[in-house]
């Protein structure tokens, strides 16, 4: 994937609003993934880090790899937590490593892990159906797929927040001109189905936010970082004008604001065997 291609970038804004999302979203994510401390993990588009990390902090004799394929997001996951840039480098965490690679081919042999998840990722990639199957491939028989995606339509504000919801629209165009699909996560069954994987389960996971908790505050913010992270792009491609954008944005803001707001959303969740 070029670097262009995805849509929320890497500067340090968007990395914040990331690490943000991380620790609203991973308390709920470690939980279903079901680990046992032995297990050989595989994390794709592990992005900042920080979800791996989480992982390895439960492994004993196992570990976790996690690829991904941006250099500044690699290099914020080893400066982290491995305290390096240096790729090869040994560290103090030998049960957590990360490694740059491209989803649509890993360079890892067939059937080496136990347990291969990703979240957030497949929106963002040109062809999930075959980051699924490398998944997969990559699985020992019987190993365990986690994956937790988006489907941004989902989102539900309370009182209605108009010019937020008619940017955010213009998001999932955007999203597809860059080769993504901001809708993936309620395809995620068929897409499993086709790629090989069996008990397939779905899922979903809650975001129940409202006004006067931290969360509520994170959930808006996040929302204001994936509007503003885009802006450009937005205006580029032609899907929206400034005037929109600060219209979506300052709406956005009194909402956050308001003493009576609430937001709902959910994340698609699926999980299978090889
Ligand atoms: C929204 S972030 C999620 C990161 C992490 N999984 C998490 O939950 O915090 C998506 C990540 O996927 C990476 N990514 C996108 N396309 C990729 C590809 N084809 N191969 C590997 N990584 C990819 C991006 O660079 C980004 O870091």
């Amino acid at each position: 994937m070029t670097k262009d291609a995805y849509i929320h970038g890497t500067d340090p804004t968007e990395q914040k609003r990331l690490a943000e999302l991380n620790r609203l979203t991973n308390p709920a994510f470690l939980d279903f993934l079901r680990l046992s401390p032995n297990d050989l993990v595989l994390e794709v588009g592990s992005g900042l880090g920080i979800l791996a990390s989480q992982v390895a902090d439960r492994l004993t004799t196992g570990k976790i790899i996690g690829v991904e394929c941006s250099p500044d997001q690699l290099a914020a996951a080893r400066k982290t937590f491995l305290n390096s840039q240096d790729v090869g480098a040994s560290t103090g965490r030998p049960n957590l490593q990360f490694q740059r690679a491209d989803a649509h081919s890993l360079s890892f042999k067939q059937e080496s892990f136990e347990v291969v998840y990703c979240r957030y990722l497949l929106e963002h990639v040109a062809d999930p159906l075959r980051v699924l199957e490398e998944m997969r491939r990559v699985l020992k028989p019987d190993g365990r797929v986690f994956v937790q995606e988006n489907n941004i339509l989902v989102n539900v504000l309370h009182p209605d927040c108009t010019e937020f919801d008619s940017v955010w629209r213009k998001f999932v165009a955007l999203q597809e001109r860059l080769g993504g699909d901001a809708l993936i996560g309620k395809k995620l069954f068929a897409l499993m189905k086709q790629a090989g994987f069996r008990d397939i389960t779905l899922s979903l996971a809650p975001e129940v936010h409202q006004a006067g908790q931290e969360g509520f505050r994170v959930w808006i913010e996040n929302l204001i970082g994936n509007v503003a992270g885009a802006a450009d792009r937005l205006m580029e491609f032609g899907f929206a004008s400034r005037l929109e954008i600060e219209e979506a944005l300052s709406g956005l803001r009194r909402f956050g604001d308001r003493g009576d707001a609430s937001a709902i959303f959910y994340w698609n969740r699926a999980v299978g065997r090889k």
